[in-house]
């Protein structure tokens, strides 16, 4: 790992040796090649191992998945077996991950099978869009870490595939996202309304690179004696993605994206040129028309949106990924939490209506420490966004246009910020016969578990649940507002 842009990078473990984990997660994280926990994971994993609930806030791109997976999992092979009732084609996980697109699930399934490699521990992955029939079978085959979207798993839960009785650990990645408007209602049905633990029984987690107040209020409900952790500022991003805003009418857009893209060189790329850029749109419509547009111009381009077929998703995802398609054209669907290598360029050809989903799209470059541009359109229909913007780009050290200051200033925001005016940022089958999760492979040291212990706060980012939040979580967060306009591709995600 080079680089990771952080200001509480030190104290407590600097090397995954430090903690307690079992062997064959060390070893997992061997293969994966971490080499040392990144911030987040340095502070997040000895917090989690000690049974502590926590809303943790990281910039985008600083490893907040491992931050749960590897505790996670680490306490499964400690456990080893739950005697769990057997009821045929029902499936007990006794952990869940919610996360709020179907890509990303995936992707956290991906992740949780590396660091369950060689162990008994079985992930799963359900999510909509793809045949039902297919999950089912994959869950009867066992299922002890369930990453779902929580549309399709309230439709598991309903048809008696999946209870959650036994599920010790839940928890709610981009987790904002997660209880904002959109989600909120069925996340309650999932938590509250179904058979799982109560909270303070159950572990809950959640982390995001953002998290509004009233989101970080409405959280509460479902934490217990919670850890909030925050390293660095929340909602902050990082330095290594160079941010740029120019004014574009919105009749110009189109040739100025040209131009940005002309001056990549995306037309005489070779294959191992690994120049991906990522352009950002409102909406679904916009993204096919913008896709149209350069597709006819010979721009190697593809889309994903929420209106194309979950196969369509995942062709336009794996080809730009392995840059056969280097331009990928998005609506928010592909905003959070994708960690796509090679991404150099963001571009919000439209701006979002609020700057957490702006600190999520440019995080889509510039992670790990490797260096990123984001170029953003704005004209006058951004104004709302122009004071959250200027805190942002000033706290990032970025250069700010005047023009943009001005219309700062002007304080014609129209109420389209989350935040108060002038507030500083700162603020298996079963489990088989005995022999423990740990070891198809390895011997497991049985530990004892650690518990939560450490001062309240440290590094000033960092304190101890129930409103002792850190220093870097300033009160100027408006209370109201919280709805996302103009990205409807968010609701209904299954
Ligand atoms: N300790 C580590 N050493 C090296 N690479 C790491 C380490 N931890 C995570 N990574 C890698 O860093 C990348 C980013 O990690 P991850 O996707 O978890 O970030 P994130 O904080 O969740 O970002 P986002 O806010 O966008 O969701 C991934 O490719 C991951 O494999
Ligand atoms: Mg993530």
């Amino acid at each position: 790992m080079s680089n990771v842009t952080n200001q509480n990078g030190t104290g407590l473990e600097q090397q995954f040796d430090d903690v307690n984990l079992t062997e064959i997660m060390r070893s997992n994280i061997t293969h994966a090649r971490y080499d040392k926990p990144t911030p987040v994971q340095k502070y997040a994993i000895p917090i989690v191992l000690g049974r502590r609930d926590v809303m943790a806030c990281a910039q985008t791109g600083s490893g907040k998945t491992a931050a749960f997976l590897v505790p996670i999992l680490n306490q499964m092979y400690e456990a080893g077996p739950v005697k769990q009732p057997f009821i045929r084609r029902k499936q007990y996980p006794l952990g869940l991950v919610l996360a709020p697109t179907r890509e990303l699930a995936t992707q956290i399934f991906d992740e949780a099978r590396k660091f369950a490699y060689r162990s008994r521990v079985r992930p799963c992955v359900v999510y909509g869009g793809s045949p039902i029939l297919d999950q089912f079978r994959e869950l009867e085959r066992g299922c002890h870490l369930l990453v779902a979207t929580p549309g399709r798993l309230v439709d598991m839960l309903n048809r008696g595939r999946v209870a959650l009785d036994h599920c010790r650990h839940l928890v709610l990645d981009e987790a904002d996202r997660m209880l904002d408007m959109g989600f909120e209602p069925q996340i309650r049905k999932i938590v509250e309304c179904n058979t799982m633990p109560k909270t303070g029984e159950r572990q809950t987690l959640m982390f995001s690179a953002t998290f509004p107040k009233q989101i970080q209020v409405l959280a509460q409900d479902f934490l217990y004696n919670y850890v909030f952790l925050a390293v660095g500022r929340v909602g902050s991003t990082s330095e290594n993605i160079t941010q740029k805003v120019v004014w574009v009418e919105e009749q110009d857009k189109r040739s100025f994206l040209l131009d940005l893209l002309n001056a990549s060189n995306l037309l005489q790329r070779s294959p191992e040129d690994d120049q991906l850029t990522l352009v950002f749109v409102e909406t679904k419509k916009g993204a096919d028309q913008l896709e149209e547009f350069l597709d006819a111009d010979g721009y190697p381009v593809t889309s994903i949106h929420g209106d194309r077929t979950q196969r369509e998703r995942e062709e336009a995802l794996r080809r730009f990924r392995t840059g056969q398609t280097p331009i990928l054209v998005a609506t928010a669907v592909a905003a959070r939490g994708l960690d796509i290598p090679h991404v150099r360029h963001v571009i919000n050809f439209d701006l979002p209506s609020d700057v957490e989903e702006y600190v999520h799209r440019i995080g889509r470059t510039g992670r790990m420490g490797n260096l990123g541009v984001a170029t953003s359109f704005f004209n006058d229909s951004n104004r709302g966004l122009a004071r959250d913007l200027v805190e942002l780009l000033v706290e990032a050290k970025q250069d700010v246009p005047n023009w943009l200051t001005s219309a700062a200033v002007d304080g014609r925001s129209g109420g389209g910020g989350r935040r108060a005016g002038g507030g500083s940022r700162s603020g298996g089958g079963r489990f088989g016969s005995g022999s423990g999760f740990g070891a198809r492979d390895f011997r497991t040291q049985p530990r004892q578990a650690q518990r939560s212990a450490g001062p309240s706060t440290i590094g000033g980012g960092f304190g101890y649940g129930g409103g002792s939040y850190g220093g870097n979580y300033g009160s100027s967060y408006s209370g109201g507002g919280g709805g996302n306009s103009g990205g409807p591709d968010w609701w209904g995600e299954s």
